[in-house]
């Protein structure tokens, strides 16, 4: 392990693996009451991935890996930790880090899986800077992944018309320029709000007072205008607290990737804060709502498109289910 004071980390490779399968909205309008023009008027989407049978957060996750590792340079046996973010892996035990750090050949890193919905992927990415950083390991991926699809109930045009199924990794390394990496961190969560969306799969799991609509066992339960309100309310403040703690104006930032829940949620934040609506990166017409794996998805399709600078900042926000929030300001 190389000398821990004064480095930075770098992003040395990202990568993204999606199901083949699109479903318009088109698509979801011939099986539930709902139509095109409703779901991208309020939500902005309109298609998401949808995993086949042989499809998982398993392979989906190794295949977003194994590209971020080809873009690094780096091989599985080089990785010190594997995180994967996702609440919708196939198997609790084993984690699904430890398979995809099998199938990888890194079989001497620590692998586990970190359940905060949307926010998975930063929570993953600000402890993986912060370990980096004091020196305990040099080279951490992280995944987001998740396939939503088998845990939504098609015919609940409230929750199924918003997610999608993807992954998106990256490979972190520690790099001589301390001014590299992340310059400002944030990870929340209040459990009080848990309520507003979950996995029930036994009765038990739905607290008393949960009555408002009927419950569907074994899938989400999701009370969209909750957590719309709140995601406003948590999104702006945590891009405002970004810039002001690192001093930055919002045209020095050069990306602005926000998850992808509601592109009425991103919306109101650009207003809200006069964000240049050019750097607030957009793509959940594509994906709908992909949870841990929104945020890398972004971050690929904007590292494969050249279109991030070395040496200026990208600010990256999410907020899901627990609930929890979380920010970043990382410096290319
Ligand atoms: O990643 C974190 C997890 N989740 C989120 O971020 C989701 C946050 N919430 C949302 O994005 C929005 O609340 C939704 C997109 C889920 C719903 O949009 P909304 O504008 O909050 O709609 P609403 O639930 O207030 O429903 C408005 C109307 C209702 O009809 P009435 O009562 O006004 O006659 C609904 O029954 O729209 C109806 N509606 C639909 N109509 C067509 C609800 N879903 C649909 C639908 N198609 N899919």
């Amino acid at each position: 392990m190389t000398e821990a004071f004064g480095r930075g980390v770098r992003i040395a490779g990202t990568g993204r693996a999606v199901p083949a399968h699109v479903v318009t909205n088109h698509d979801l309008a011939k099986i539930v009451d709902t139509s095109d023009e409703w779901i991208a008027q309020r939500t902005g989407i309109r298609a998401r991935h949808k995993a086949a049978d042989h499809e998982t957060v398993f392979s989906l996750g190794r295949d977003a890996l194994l590209k971020a590792l080809d873009r690094a340079g780096i091989k599985g046996e080089e990785l010190d930790m594997i995180i994967v973010a996702s609440v919708s892996g196939e198997m609790l035990c084993p984690s699904t880090a430890a398979r995809i750090g099998e199938a990888v050949g890194a079989n001497d890193a620590a692998v586990f899986d970190l359940a905060a919905a949307c926010s998975g992927f930063l929570y993953g990415m600000n402890l993986a800077d912060t370990m980096i950083r004091c020196g305990r390991a040099d080279r951490i991926a992280i995944i987001g992944v998740e396939v939503l699809t088998r845990l939504v109930d098609w015919s609940d045009r409230t929750v199924s018309i918003i997610f999608g199924d993807g992954a998106g990794a990256a490979v972190l390394v520690a790099d001589p320029d301390p001014r590299k990496g992340c310059v400002h961190q944030t990870m929340h969560g209040d459990g009080r709000l848990w309520r507003t969306l979950y996995h029930p799969k036994v009765p038990r799991d739905v607290p008393d007072n949960d009555t408002a609509n009927p419950i569907r066992l074994g899938y989400l339960r999701m009370h969209g205008r909750e957590i719309y309100k709140f995601a406003v309310t948590r999104f702006q403040q945590a891009i405002h607290e970004a810039l002001e703690r690192t001093g930055l104006k919002v045209d020095e930032v050069q990306h602005y990737i926000c998850h992808q829940s509601n592109q009425r949620i991103i919306e109101s934040a650009i207003e809200k804060l006069r964000l240049p609506p050019e750097r607030v990166y957009v793509n959940i017409d594509r994906y709908g709502n992909t949870s841990a794996a929104s945020i890398p998805i972004c971050l690929d399709e904007l590292f494969e498109a050249g279109r991030v600078e070395s040496g200026k900042p990208i600010v990256l926000v999410a907020f899901g289910a627990g609930v929890t929030w979380a920010s970043c300001v990382w410096n290319t």
